[in-house]
Protein backbone atom coordinates (compact mmCIF):
# COMPACT_ATOMS: atom_id res chain seq x y z
CA UNK A 1 0.00 0.00 0.00
CA UNK A 2 0.95 3.87 -0.34
CA UNK A 3 1.57 5.87 2.57
CA UNK A 4 1.04 9.39 2.65
CA UNK A 5 4.30 11.68 1.66
CA UNK A 6 3.90 13.64 5.09
CA UNK A 7 3.23 10.25 7.03
CA UNK A 8 6.43 8.90 5.58
CA UNK A 9 8.42 11.23 6.20
CA UNK A 10 7.37 11.72 9.94
CA UNK A 11 8.25 8.04 9.63
CA UNK A 12 12.04 8.37 8.14
CA UNK A 13 12.89 11.10 9.87
CA UNK A 14 11.93 9.58 13.58
CA UNK A 15 13.98 6.48 12.20
CA UNK A 16 17.26 8.18 11.96
CA UNK A 17 18.91 5.64 9.42
CA UNK A 18 22.12 5.68 11.61
CA UNK A 19 20.59 5.10 14.94
CA UNK A 20 18.64 2.00 13.52
CA UNK A 21 21.48 0.63 11.70
CA UNK A 22 23.59 1.00 14.94
CA UNK A 23 21.12 -1.78 16.22
CA UNK A 24 22.69 -4.15 14.16
CA UNK A 25 26.16 -3.42 13.66
CA UNK A 26 28.86 -1.14 15.23
CA UNK A 27 29.25 2.10 12.84
CA UNK A 28 32.14 4.19 12.84
CA UNK A 29 32.50 7.74 10.94
CA UNK A 30 34.66 8.50 8.37
CA UNK A 31 34.90 10.60 5.60
CA UNK A 32 31.62 11.99 5.81
CA UNK A 33 29.92 8.50 6.23
CA UNK A 34 29.41 6.18 8.92
CA UNK A 35 31.05 2.52 8.30
CA UNK A 36 30.64 -1.10 10.15
CA UNK A 37 30.62 -4.83 8.90
CA UNK A 38 28.03 -5.40 6.83
CA UNK A 39 25.13 -7.40 8.49
CA UNK A 40 24.09 -9.36 5.58
CA UNK A 41 26.97 -11.29 4.73
CA UNK A 42 30.29 -12.01 6.88
CA UNK A 43 31.94 -9.24 6.06
CA UNK A 44 36.11 -9.41 7.50
CA UNK A 45 36.56 -5.52 6.58
CA UNK A 46 33.66 -2.83 6.91
CA UNK A 47 32.72 -2.74 3.66
CA UNK A 48 29.12 -1.43 4.80
CA UNK A 49 28.44 2.41 4.50
CA UNK A 50 25.92 4.33 5.89
CA UNK A 51 25.35 7.65 4.50
CA UNK A 52 23.48 10.21 7.45
CA UNK A 53 23.13 13.03 5.07
CA UNK A 54 21.08 11.08 2.21
CA UNK A 55 19.56 8.60 4.69
CA UNK A 56 21.15 5.17 2.84
CA UNK A 57 22.75 2.35 3.65
CA UNK A 58 24.81 0.66 0.97
CA UNK A 59 27.20 -2.22 0.98
CA UNK A 60 30.28 -2.49 -1.19
CA UNK A 61 30.89 -5.97 -1.37
CA UNK A 62 27.31 -7.43 -1.43
CA UNK A 63 25.73 -4.43 -3.29
CA UNK A 64 23.14 -4.46 -0.80
CA UNK A 65 21.45 -0.86 -0.45
CA UNK A 66 18.47 1.42 0.01
CA UNK A 67 16.61 3.42 2.63
CA UNK A 68 16.15 2.28 6.54
CA UNK A 69 12.95 0.85 5.37
CA UNK A 70 14.57 -1.87 3.10
CA UNK A 71 17.04 -2.02 5.52
CA UNK A 72 14.90 -3.46 7.92
CA UNK A 73 12.71 -5.62 4.89
CA UNK A 74 16.05 -7.76 4.71
CA UNK A 75 17.49 -7.44 8.32
CA UNK A 76 14.25 -8.98 10.00
CA UNK A 77 12.76 -10.61 6.56
CA UNK A 78 9.72 -8.50 6.34
CA UNK A 79 7.51 -7.32 3.61
CA UNK A 80 7.63 -3.76 2.55
CA UNK A 81 4.58 -3.06 4.51
CA UNK A 82 5.66 -5.10 7.81
CA UNK A 83 9.12 -3.18 8.19
CA UNK A 84 7.06 0.07 8.28
CA UNK A 85 5.00 -1.23 11.06
CA UNK A 86 7.59 -2.21 12.38
CA UNK A 87 9.63 0.99 11.91
CA UNK A 88 6.32 2.79 13.40
CA UNK A 89 6.03 1.03 16.43
CA UNK A 90 9.87 2.05 16.99
CA UNK A 91 9.24 5.77 16.85
CA UNK A 92 5.79 5.24 18.48
CA UNK A 93 3.79 6.49 15.32
CA UNK A 94 0.18 4.97 14.50
CA UNK A 95 0.03 3.83 11.38
CA UNK A 96 -1.93 6.12 9.05
CA UNK A 97 -5.13 4.32 8.66
CA UNK A 98 -5.12 4.77 12.83
CA UNK A 99 -4.39 8.99 12.80
CA UNK A 100 -6.64 11.09 11.73
CA UNK A 101 -5.20 13.20 8.66
CA UNK A 102 -5.95 16.58 10.78
CA UNK A 103 -2.98 16.64 12.85
CA UNK A 104 -1.47 16.49 9.39
CA UNK A 105 -3.26 19.26 7.94
CA UNK A 106 -3.00 21.57 11.02
CA UNK A 107 0.69 21.36 11.16
CA UNK A 108 1.03 22.28 7.48
CA UNK A 109 -1.48 25.33 8.13
CA UNK A 110 0.93 25.98 11.41
CA UNK A 111 3.96 26.10 9.13
CA UNK A 112 1.88 28.79 6.53
CA UNK A 113 1.22 30.86 9.31
CA UNK A 114 4.61 30.86 11.03
CA UNK A 115 6.12 32.03 7.59
CA UNK A 116 3.47 35.27 7.64
CA UNK A 117 4.22 35.49 11.22
CA UNK A 118 7.73 35.84 10.23
CA UNK A 119 7.29 38.19 7.38
CA UNK A 120 4.93 40.76 9.35
CA UNK A 121 7.82 40.33 11.74
CA UNK A 122 10.46 41.39 9.25
CA UNK A 123 8.60 44.53 7.93
CA UNK A 124 8.11 45.62 11.27
CA UNK A 125 11.12 45.71 12.34
CA UNK A 126 12.42 47.08 9.25
CA UNK A 127 10.07 49.71 9.74
CA UNK A 128 11.20 50.88 13.27
CA UNK A 129 14.69 50.49 12.10
CA UNK A 130 13.70 53.78 10.53
CA UNK A 131 11.42 55.01 13.09
CA UNK A 132 12.59 57.02 15.90
CA UNK A 133 13.15 54.29 18.35
CA UNK A 134 15.45 53.35 15.50
CA UNK A 135 17.99 55.80 16.00
CA UNK A 136 20.59 54.15 18.01
CA UNK A 137 20.82 51.18 15.66
CA UNK A 138 20.73 53.29 12.62
CA UNK A 139 23.77 54.95 14.28
CA UNK A 140 25.12 51.78 15.12
CA UNK A 141 25.32 50.46 11.39
CA UNK A 142 26.34 54.16 10.44
CA UNK A 143 29.47 53.64 12.94
CA UNK A 144 29.88 50.06 11.35
CA UNK A 145 29.91 51.25 7.68
CA UNK A 146 26.85 49.93 6.73
CA UNK A 147 25.07 52.56 4.26
CA UNK A 148 21.12 52.19 4.00
CA UNK A 149 21.05 50.68 0.81
CA UNK A 150 23.18 47.19 2.52
CA UNK A 151 20.62 47.62 5.30
CA UNK A 152 17.77 47.49 2.47
CA UNK A 153 19.26 44.70 0.64
CA UNK A 154 19.34 42.46 3.73
CA UNK A 155 16.26 43.59 5.17
CA UNK A 156 17.94 44.54 8.24
CA UNK A 157 15.56 46.07 11.47
CA UNK A 158 15.43 46.74 14.77
CA UNK A 159 13.45 45.17 17.71
CA UNK A 160 11.75 48.01 20.01
CA UNK A 161 13.24 47.64 23.70
CA UNK A 162 10.11 47.08 25.31
CA UNK A 163 8.46 43.91 27.17
CA UNK A 164 5.97 42.78 24.46
CA UNK A 165 5.91 45.09 21.47
CA UNK A 166 6.22 43.00 19.02
CA UNK A 167 3.74 40.69 20.47
CA UNK A 168 1.05 43.68 20.97
CA UNK A 169 1.66 44.61 17.14
CA UNK A 170 1.16 40.84 16.03
CA UNK A 171 -1.19 40.10 17.82
CA UNK A 172 -3.53 42.95 16.54
CA UNK A 173 -2.71 41.54 12.79
CA UNK A 174 -4.68 38.12 14.13
CA UNK A 175 -1.59 35.76 14.87
CA UNK A 176 -2.28 33.71 18.06
CA UNK A 177 -0.36 33.00 21.14
CA UNK A 178 0.67 29.79 19.96
CA UNK A 179 1.24 30.52 16.70
CA UNK A 180 4.34 32.80 17.86
CA UNK A 181 5.40 30.61 20.56
CA UNK A 182 5.80 27.92 17.84
CA UNK A 183 7.64 30.42 15.57
CA UNK A 184 10.04 31.73 18.34
CA UNK A 185 8.96 35.53 18.21
CA UNK A 186 7.89 35.50 21.86
CA UNK A 187 8.22 33.25 25.26
CA UNK A 188 6.46 32.82 28.03
CA UNK A 189 7.48 34.12 31.12
CA UNK A 190 9.69 32.29 33.63
CA UNK A 191 7.59 32.41 36.59
CA UNK A 192 4.14 33.28 35.24
CA UNK A 193 3.56 31.27 32.30
CA UNK A 194 0.86 33.57 31.17
CA UNK A 195 2.67 35.96 30.91
CA UNK A 196 4.44 36.66 27.02
CA UNK A 197 7.58 38.70 26.48
CA UNK A 198 9.38 39.52 22.79
CA UNK A 199 12.21 37.35 22.48
CA UNK A 200 14.38 39.63 20.68
CA UNK A 201 14.37 42.82 22.71
CA UNK A 202 16.53 46.04 21.81
CA UNK A 203 18.92 44.42 19.05
CA UNK A 204 19.93 45.04 15.49
CA UNK A 205 18.15 42.58 13.66
CA UNK A 206 19.02 40.43 10.99
CA UNK A 207 16.13 38.36 9.07
CA UNK A 208 17.14 34.92 7.85
CA UNK A 209 15.51 34.14 4.46
CA UNK A 210 15.16 30.70 2.60
CA UNK A 211 16.66 29.88 -0.41
CA UNK A 212 13.14 30.16 -2.01
CA UNK A 213 12.78 33.62 -0.73
CA UNK A 214 10.54 32.86 3.12
CA UNK A 215 11.69 34.82 6.35
CA UNK A 216 12.75 31.57 8.65
CA UNK A 217 14.51 32.72 11.35
CA UNK A 218 16.28 35.81 12.62
CA UNK A 219 19.24 36.88 14.40
CA UNK A 220 19.59 39.84 16.94
CA UNK A 221 22.75 41.73 18.01
CA UNK A 222 23.41 43.50 20.99
CA UNK A 223 24.23 46.93 20.81
CA UNK A 224 25.80 47.28 24.23
CA UNK A 225 28.34 45.01 25.20
CA UNK A 226 26.54 42.85 26.39
CA UNK A 227 26.40 38.79 26.73
CA UNK A 228 25.56 37.09 24.88
CA UNK A 229 26.51 38.99 21.40
CA UNK A 230 23.92 37.46 19.42
CA UNK A 231 20.81 35.68 19.98
CA UNK A 232 18.99 33.22 17.29
CA UNK A 233 15.87 31.96 16.45
CA UNK A 234 15.95 28.21 17.60
CA UNK A 235 15.04 25.80 16.08
CA UNK A 236 11.15 26.07 15.28
CA UNK A 237 8.75 24.21 12.42
CA UNK A 238 9.90 26.12 9.91
CA UNK A 239 13.82 26.55 10.67
CA UNK A 240 16.60 24.23 11.19
CA UNK A 241 20.03 26.06 11.57
CA UNK A 242 21.51 22.62 10.30
CA UNK A 243 20.04 22.91 6.47
CA UNK A 244 20.23 26.84 6.09
CA UNK A 245 22.81 29.19 4.94
CA UNK A 246 22.91 32.65 5.47
CA UNK A 247 22.17 34.95 2.19
CA UNK A 248 21.63 31.79 0.56
CA UNK A 249 18.39 33.74 -0.88
CA UNK A 250 20.80 36.31 -2.51
CA UNK A 251 22.93 33.56 -4.35
CA UNK A 252 19.40 32.71 -6.57
CA UNK A 253 20.19 33.78 -10.56
CA UNK A 254 23.47 34.91 -10.45
CA UNK A 255 25.53 32.85 -12.60
CA UNK A 256 28.62 31.89 -9.86
CA UNK A 257 32.22 30.48 -10.27
CA UNK A 258 32.48 30.30 -6.70
CA UNK A 259 31.00 30.88 -3.30
CA UNK A 260 33.00 32.77 0.03
CA UNK A 261 31.84 31.41 3.11
CA UNK A 262 32.19 33.53 6.06
CA UNK A 263 31.42 32.83 9.49
CA UNK A 264 29.22 36.01 10.60
CA UNK A 265 26.35 38.13 9.52
CA UNK A 266 28.18 41.07 9.25
CA UNK A 267 30.53 39.13 7.76
CA UNK A 268 28.64 38.41 4.92
CA UNK A 269 27.07 41.96 4.83
CA UNK A 270 30.18 44.05 4.56
CA UNK A 271 31.51 41.84 1.75
CA UNK A 272 28.41 42.39 -0.06
CA UNK A 273 28.48 46.20 -0.12
CA UNK A 274 32.42 45.65 -0.99
CA UNK A 275 31.19 43.92 -4.02
CA UNK A 276 32.06 40.90 -3.28
CA UNK A 277 28.49 39.47 -3.23
CA UNK A 278 28.93 35.84 -4.01
CA UNK A 279 29.11 35.36 0.35
CA UNK A 280 27.54 33.54 2.55
CA UNK A 281 27.61 32.36 6.08
CA UNK A 282 27.22 29.06 8.02
CA UNK A 283 26.33 31.46 11.20
CA UNK A 284 28.68 30.11 13.72
CA UNK A 285 28.21 26.40 13.51
CA UNK A 286 30.28 23.76 11.84
CA UNK A 287 29.50 23.24 8.13
CA UNK A 288 26.80 20.29 7.79
CA UNK A 289 26.75 17.55 5.03
CA UNK A 290 22.74 19.16 4.31
CA UNK A 291 24.77 22.85 4.22
CA UNK A 292 27.33 21.33 1.98
CA UNK A 293 24.40 20.16 -0.44
CA UNK A 294 22.63 23.07 -0.38
CA UNK A 295 25.70 25.15 -1.57
CA UNK A 296 26.49 22.58 -4.08
CA UNK A 297 23.49 23.77 -5.95
CA UNK A 298 25.04 27.07 -6.87
CA UNK A 299 28.92 26.59 -7.21
CA UNK A 300 31.15 23.28 -6.61
CA UNK A 301 33.89 25.76 -5.83
CA UNK A 302 34.21 26.98 -2.15
CA UNK A 303 36.19 29.60 -0.57
CA UNK A 304 36.52 29.35 3.04
CA UNK A 305 37.34 32.73 4.63
CA UNK A 306 36.24 31.90 8.40
CA UNK A 307 37.87 34.26 11.60
CA UNK A 308 41.65 34.27 12.12
CA UNK A 309 40.76 32.80 15.94
CA UNK A 310 41.45 29.10 16.60
CA UNK A 311 37.45 28.40 16.90
CA UNK A 312 37.17 29.27 13.57
CA UNK A 313 40.55 27.89 11.83
CA UNK A 314 38.90 24.63 13.37
CA UNK A 315 36.02 24.65 12.68
CA UNK A 316 37.09 25.15 8.71
CA UNK A 317 39.28 21.58 9.21
CA UNK A 318 35.93 20.28 10.00
CA UNK A 319 33.60 21.86 6.97
CA UNK A 320 36.94 20.96 4.81
CA UNK A 321 36.52 17.57 5.18
CA UNK A 322 32.85 17.67 5.12
CA UNK A 323 32.71 19.48 1.29
CA UNK A 324 35.45 17.44 0.22
CA UNK A 325 32.99 14.62 0.92
CA UNK A 326 30.35 16.26 -0.80
CA UNK A 327 32.62 16.41 -3.70
CA UNK A 328 33.57 19.61 -3.48
CA UNK A 329 37.59 21.41 -3.74
CA UNK A 330 37.63 23.86 -0.74
CA UNK A 331 40.13 26.27 -0.54
CA UNK A 332 41.10 28.72 2.44
CA UNK A 333 41.86 32.32 2.47
CA UNK A 334 44.04 33.02 4.82
CA UNK A 335 43.68 36.54 6.50
CA UNK A 336 46.60 37.81 8.19
CA UNK A 337 46.66 39.41 11.70
CA UNK A 338 44.17 37.37 12.84
CA UNK A 339 41.31 39.78 11.53
CA UNK A 340 37.84 39.00 10.20
CA UNK A 341 36.66 39.39 6.64
CA UNK A 342 34.91 42.22 7.70
CA UNK A 343 38.00 44.25 9.38
CA UNK A 344 39.80 43.15 6.67
CA UNK A 345 37.29 44.51 3.63
CA UNK A 346 36.88 47.65 5.43
CA UNK A 347 40.49 48.45 6.15
CA UNK A 348 42.01 47.73 3.37
CA UNK A 349 39.26 47.38 0.77
CA UNK A 350 37.70 45.16 -2.11
CA UNK A 351 40.89 44.47 -4.41
CA UNK A 352 43.44 43.66 -1.11
CA UNK A 353 40.68 40.87 -0.46
CA UNK A 354 40.55 39.49 -3.48
CA UNK A 355 44.24 39.60 -3.80
CA UNK A 356 43.84 37.14 -0.68
CA UNK A 357 41.42 35.10 -2.43
CA UNK A 358 43.95 35.05 -5.49
CA UNK A 359 46.52 33.69 -2.45
CA UNK A 360 44.12 30.92 -1.26
CA UNK A 361 45.55 27.26 -0.70
CA UNK A 362 43.90 24.50 -0.67
CA UNK A 363 41.95 22.63 1.76
CA UNK A 364 44.52 20.05 2.41
CA UNK A 365 47.46 22.33 2.39
CA UNK A 366 45.41 24.21 5.13
CA UNK A 367 44.87 21.11 6.87
CA UNK A 368 48.64 20.46 6.62
CA UNK A 369 49.94 24.16 7.46
CA UNK A 370 47.78 23.58 11.42
CA UNK A 371 49.21 20.10 11.33
CA UNK A 372 52.55 21.58 11.45
CA UNK A 373 51.71 25.02 13.69
CA UNK A 374 49.96 21.77 16.05
CA UNK A 375 53.22 19.69 16.07
CA UNK A 376 55.55 22.56 16.13
CA UNK A 377 58.49 22.36 13.93
CA UNK A 378 61.09 24.11 15.71
CA UNK A 379 62.67 21.10 17.38
CA UNK A 380 63.24 17.60 15.72
CA UNK A 381 60.76 16.02 17.92
CA UNK A 382 57.84 17.83 16.73
CA UNK A 383 59.01 18.17 13.04
CA UNK A 384 58.94 14.15 13.10
CA UNK A 385 55.84 14.15 14.40
CA UNK A 386 54.17 16.28 11.85
CA UNK A 387 56.00 14.40 8.98
CA UNK A 388 54.24 11.12 10.56
CA UNK A 389 51.12 12.98 10.81
CA UNK A 390 51.07 14.43 7.49
CA UNK A 391 51.83 11.83 5.47
CA UNK A 392 49.36 9.83 7.33
CA UNK A 393 46.87 12.21 6.02
CA UNK A 394 48.46 12.60 2.73
CA UNK A 395 48.75 8.71 2.36
CA UNK A 396 44.87 8.55 1.29
CA UNK A 397 44.66 10.82 -1.54
CA UNK A 398 44.81 9.80 -5.00
CA UNK A 399 48.48 9.49 -6.01
CA UNK A 400 48.12 12.61 -8.28
CA UNK A 401 47.05 14.73 -5.62
CA UNK A 402 49.26 13.49 -2.77
CA UNK A 403 52.69 14.50 -5.27
CA UNK A 404 51.70 18.22 -4.60
CA UNK A 405 51.98 18.31 -1.15
CA UNK A 406 55.21 16.09 -1.34
CA UNK A 407 57.36 19.11 -1.47
CA UNK A 408 55.53 21.47 1.30
CA UNK A 409 55.83 18.43 3.45
CA UNK A 410 59.57 17.77 2.98
CA UNK A 411 60.25 21.67 3.33
CA UNK A 412 58.51 21.86 6.41
CA UNK A 413 60.05 18.65 7.89
CA UNK A 414 63.24 18.94 6.57
CA UNK A 415 63.25 15.61 5.62
CA UNK A 416 63.79 14.79 2.22
CA UNK A 417 61.19 14.26 -0.32
CA UNK A 418 62.41 10.30 -1.21
CA UNK A 419 62.13 9.73 2.67
CA UNK A 420 58.40 11.33 2.63
CA UNK A 421 57.42 9.66 -0.02
CA UNK A 422 58.76 6.19 1.46
CA UNK A 423 56.83 7.81 4.99
CA UNK A 424 53.78 7.57 2.65
CA UNK A 425 54.27 4.49 0.96
CA UNK A 426 54.14 3.16 4.78
CA UNK A 427 51.33 4.39 5.81
CA UNK A 428 49.58 2.94 2.92
CA UNK A 429 50.88 -0.38 3.51
CA UNK A 430 49.74 -0.39 6.99
CA UNK A 431 46.16 0.21 6.93
CA UNK A 432 44.10 0.12 9.68
CA UNK A 433 41.97 -2.80 9.62
CA UNK A 434 38.91 -0.60 9.69
CA UNK A 435 40.19 2.18 7.47
CA UNK A 436 37.17 2.63 5.30
CA UNK A 437 39.13 4.67 2.72
CA UNK A 438 41.49 1.87 2.10
CA UNK A 439 38.58 -0.56 2.32
CA UNK A 440 36.93 1.14 -0.36
CA UNK A 441 39.30 0.81 -2.58
CA UNK A 442 40.02 -2.93 -2.45
CA UNK A 443 36.05 -3.27 -1.88
CA UNK A 444 36.16 -6.37 -4.77
CA UNK A 445 38.13 -8.64 -2.09
CA UNK A 446 34.89 -9.70 -0.18
CA UNK A 447 33.61 -13.21 0.08
CA UNK A 448 30.24 -13.02 -1.84
CA UNK A 449 30.44 -12.33 -5.66
CA UNK A 450 29.77 -8.60 -6.13
CA UNK A 451 26.78 -8.16 -8.64
CA UNK A 452 28.49 -6.70 -11.96
CA UNK A 453 26.71 -4.71 -13.54
CA UNK A 454 26.47 -4.44 -17.43
CA UNK A 455 27.79 -1.77 -19.53
CA UNK A 456 24.09 -0.67 -20.28
CA UNK A 457 22.85 -0.62 -16.62
CA UNK A 458 25.87 1.33 -15.77
CA UNK A 459 25.22 4.12 -18.29
CA UNK A 460 21.46 3.98 -17.48
CA UNK A 461 22.29 4.02 -13.63
CA UNK A 462 24.49 7.04 -14.54
CA UNK A 463 21.58 8.97 -16.54
CA UNK A 464 19.65 8.33 -13.77
CA UNK A 465 22.13 9.94 -11.18
CA UNK A 466 22.65 13.56 -13.72
CA UNK A 467 18.51 13.62 -13.51
CA UNK A 468 18.56 13.27 -9.59
CA UNK A 469 21.36 15.87 -9.24
CA UNK A 470 18.87 18.84 -9.08
CA UNK A 471 15.75 19.94 -10.27
CA UNK A 472 17.19 22.39 -12.66
CA UNK A 473 19.39 19.57 -14.05
CA UNK A 474 16.94 17.20 -14.17
CA UNK A 475 14.50 19.26 -16.00
CA UNK A 476 17.27 20.17 -18.61
CA UNK A 477 17.74 16.49 -19.23
CA UNK A 478 14.20 15.83 -19.66
CA UNK A 479 13.77 18.19 -22.40
CA UNK A 480 16.48 17.33 -24.43
CA UNK A 481 15.75 15.64 -27.99
CA UNK A 482 17.51 12.60 -27.07
CA UNK A 483 15.67 11.88 -23.83
CA UNK A 484 13.55 9.40 -23.88
CA UNK A 485 12.13 7.53 -20.67
CA UNK A 486 12.27 3.92 -22.86
CA UNK A 487 16.09 4.86 -22.33
CA UNK A 488 15.57 3.19 -19.51
CA UNK A 489 15.50 -1.09 -19.85
CA UNK A 490 15.27 -1.44 -15.97
CA UNK A 491 11.80 -1.12 -14.87
CA UNK A 492 12.53 0.48 -11.61
CA UNK A 493 14.73 3.14 -13.04
CA UNK A 494 12.33 4.38 -15.77
CA UNK A 495 8.92 4.40 -13.07
CA UNK A 496 11.50 6.26 -11.00
CA UNK A 497 12.61 8.69 -13.35
CA UNK A 498 9.30 9.46 -14.72
CA UNK A 499 7.80 10.11 -11.21
CA UNK A 500 11.00 12.36 -10.24
CA UNK A 501 10.64 14.26 -13.33
CA UNK A 502 6.86 14.79 -13.34
CA UNK A 503 7.71 15.92 -9.69
CA UNK A 504 10.12 18.65 -10.91
CA UNK A 505 7.57 19.84 -13.18
CA UNK A 506 4.88 20.43 -11.05
CA UNK A 507 7.26 22.47 -9.18
CA UNK A 508 7.22 20.75 -6.09
CA UNK A 509 10.42 20.04 -3.91
CA UNK A 510 11.00 16.86 -4.81
CA UNK A 511 12.01 14.44 -2.03
CA UNK A 512 14.48 11.97 -3.48
CA UNK A 513 14.86 9.97 0.02
CA UNK A 514 11.13 9.51 0.86
CA UNK A 515 10.71 8.26 -2.97
CA UNK A 516 13.31 5.80 -2.41
CA UNK A 517 11.94 4.72 0.91
CA UNK A 518 9.20 3.65 -1.29
CA UNK A 519 10.21 1.54 -3.38
CA UNK A 520 11.10 -2.34 -2.90
CA UNK A 521 14.48 -4.17 -2.42
CA UNK A 522 14.86 -5.11 -5.93
CA UNK A 523 13.69 -1.36 -7.24
CA UNK A 524 15.97 0.30 -4.77
CA UNK A 525 19.18 -1.25 -5.38
CA UNK A 526 20.08 0.06 -8.91
CA UNK A 527 18.05 3.48 -7.66
CA UNK A 528 19.93 4.29 -4.82
CA UNK A 529 22.99 3.45 -6.00
CA UNK A 530 22.44 6.11 -8.43
CA UNK A 531 21.72 8.05 -5.81
CA UNK A 532 24.79 7.50 -4.05
CA UNK A 533 26.77 8.76 -7.52
CA UNK A 534 24.57 11.82 -8.14
CA UNK A 535 27.10 13.70 -5.91
CA UNK A 536 30.16 13.27 -8.24
CA UNK A 537 28.87 14.49 -11.27
CA UNK A 538 29.59 18.02 -12.14
CA UNK A 539 28.57 18.75 -15.38
CA UNK A 540 24.67 16.41 -15.15
CA UNK A 541 23.56 17.83 -18.37
CA UNK A 542 26.58 17.32 -20.55
CA UNK A 543 27.19 13.83 -18.62
CA UNK A 544 23.25 13.04 -19.68
CA UNK A 545 23.68 14.23 -23.36
CA UNK A 546 26.40 11.82 -23.76
CA UNK A 547 25.09 8.87 -22.55
CA UNK A 548 21.28 9.30 -24.41
CA UNK A 549 23.39 9.82 -27.21
CA UNK A 550 25.67 6.89 -26.85
CA UNK A 551 22.72 4.65 -25.83
CA UNK A 552 20.26 6.05 -28.71
CA UNK A 553 23.18 5.16 -30.79
CA UNK A 554 23.84 1.18 -29.38
CA UNK A 555 19.87 0.74 -29.72
CA UNK A 556 19.54 2.14 -33.48
CA UNK A 557 23.00 0.08 -34.04
CA UNK A 558 20.85 -3.21 -32.74
CA UNK A 559 17.83 -2.63 -34.70
CA UNK A 560 19.68 -1.89 -37.91
CA UNK A 561 21.39 -5.23 -37.48
CA UNK A 562 17.86 -6.62 -36.81
CA UNK A 563 16.62 -5.41 -39.99
CA UNK A 564 19.93 -6.52 -42.16
CA UNK A 565 18.94 -9.87 -40.93
CA UNK A 566 15.05 -9.46 -41.86
CA UNK A 567 15.76 -8.42 -44.95
CA UNK A 568 18.20 -10.90 -45.93
CA UNK A 569 15.79 -13.46 -44.55
CA UNK A 570 12.39 -12.17 -45.71
CA UNK A 571 10.22 -14.74 -47.40
CA UNK A 572 9.21 -12.02 -50.20
CA UNK A 573 10.12 -9.38 -51.98
CA UNK A 574 7.71 -7.08 -50.59
CA UNK A 575 9.26 -8.07 -47.12
CA UNK A 576 12.54 -7.71 -47.98
CA UNK A 577 11.68 -4.12 -49.66
CA UNK A 578 9.71 -3.15 -46.39
CA UNK A 579 13.00 -3.88 -44.24
CA UNK A 580 15.38 -2.25 -46.79
CA UNK A 581 13.06 0.68 -46.60
CA UNK A 582 12.99 1.20 -42.57
CA UNK A 583 16.48 0.16 -42.86
CA UNK A 584 17.69 3.42 -45.07
CA UNK A 585 15.52 5.72 -43.13
CA UNK A 586 16.91 4.38 -39.94
CA UNK A 587 20.50 4.64 -40.99
CA UNK A 588 19.58 8.24 -42.54
CA UNK A 589 18.35 8.75 -38.82
CA UNK A 590 21.76 7.62 -37.00
CA UNK A 591 23.65 9.68 -39.49
CA UNK A 592 21.75 12.79 -38.74
CA UNK A 593 22.33 11.77 -35.10
CA UNK A 594 25.74 11.57 -35.24
CA UNK A 595 26.65 14.78 -37.46
CA UNK A 596 24.37 16.92 -34.72
CA UNK A 597 25.62 15.38 -31.71
CA UNK A 598 29.37 15.65 -32.24
CA UNK A 599 30.93 16.70 -29.15
CA UNK A 600 34.46 18.62 -29.05
P1 LIG B 1 31.33 36.57 15.32
O1 LIG B 1 31.55 36.90 16.77
O2 LIG B 1 32.52 36.45 14.45
O3 LIG B 1 30.26 37.58 14.76
O4 LIG B 1 30.49 35.25 15.29
P2 LIG B 1 30.31 38.70 13.63
O5 LIG B 1 29.26 38.39 12.63
O6 LIG B 1 31.69 38.93 13.17
O7 LIG B 1 29.75 39.92 14.44
P3 LIG B 1 30.43 41.29 14.84
O8 LIG B 1 31.37 41.66 13.76
O9 LIG B 1 31.08 41.09 16.16
O10 LIG B 1 29.25 42.18 14.94
C1 LIG B 1 30.17 34.63 14.05
C2 LIG B 1 28.75 34.21 14.04
O11 LIG B 1 28.49 33.31 15.10
C3 LIG B 1 27.18 33.47 15.58
C4 LIG B 1 26.56 34.57 14.75
O12 LIG B 1 25.87 33.95 13.67
C5 LIG B 1 27.75 35.34 14.26
O13 LIG B 1 27.49 36.08 13.09
N1 LIG B 1 27.18 33.89 17.00
C6 LIG B 1 28.23 34.54 17.54
C7 LIG B 1 26.07 33.62 17.77
O14 LIG B 1 25.10 33.03 17.29
N2 LIG B 1 26.03 34.04 19.07
C8 LIG B 1 27.05 34.74 19.63
O15 LIG B 1 26.96 35.13 20.83
C9 LIG B 1 28.19 34.98 18.85
MN1 LIG C 1 33.04 40.44 13.20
Amino acid sequence: MAFPDAWLSELLSKNDIASVISEYTELRPKGGRLWGHCPFHTDKTPSFSVSPDKQLFHCFSCKAGGSVIQFIMQAENLSYFDAVRHLASRANMDMPEEINDRRLVEQKLLRERIYEANRETANFYYRSLFSEAGGGARRYLEARGVNADTAKRFGLGYSPDGYDVLYKHLTEKGFSRDVLLSAGLVVKGRKDETKTYDFFRGRLMFPVVSASGKVIAFGGRTMAHEEPKYINTGDTPVYNKRENIYAINLLKGKKLDDIIMVEGYMDVISLHQAGVENTVASLGTALTNQQARLLKRYASKIFYAYDGDDAGQNAMIRGIDILRSAGMEPRVIVIPGGKDPDEYIKEFGRDEFMILKDASITGIRFKLSRLAAKCGTDTADGRQQFAIEACSLISKLEPVERDRYIPYVSETSGLSAATIREQCGLSQATPSANDPEVVSRKRYVGFKRPKRDSERTVSEKRLLSCIMSSAADGLAIARSKLFSLMLFTSDSMRVFAARLISEYESGKNANIPLMLAGLDAEGSEDVSSAYAQADSISDPVPCAEDIMLKLTVNALKDELSELSKRSAGAGSADEKERALNEYKEKYAFLQNLLKTNVRK
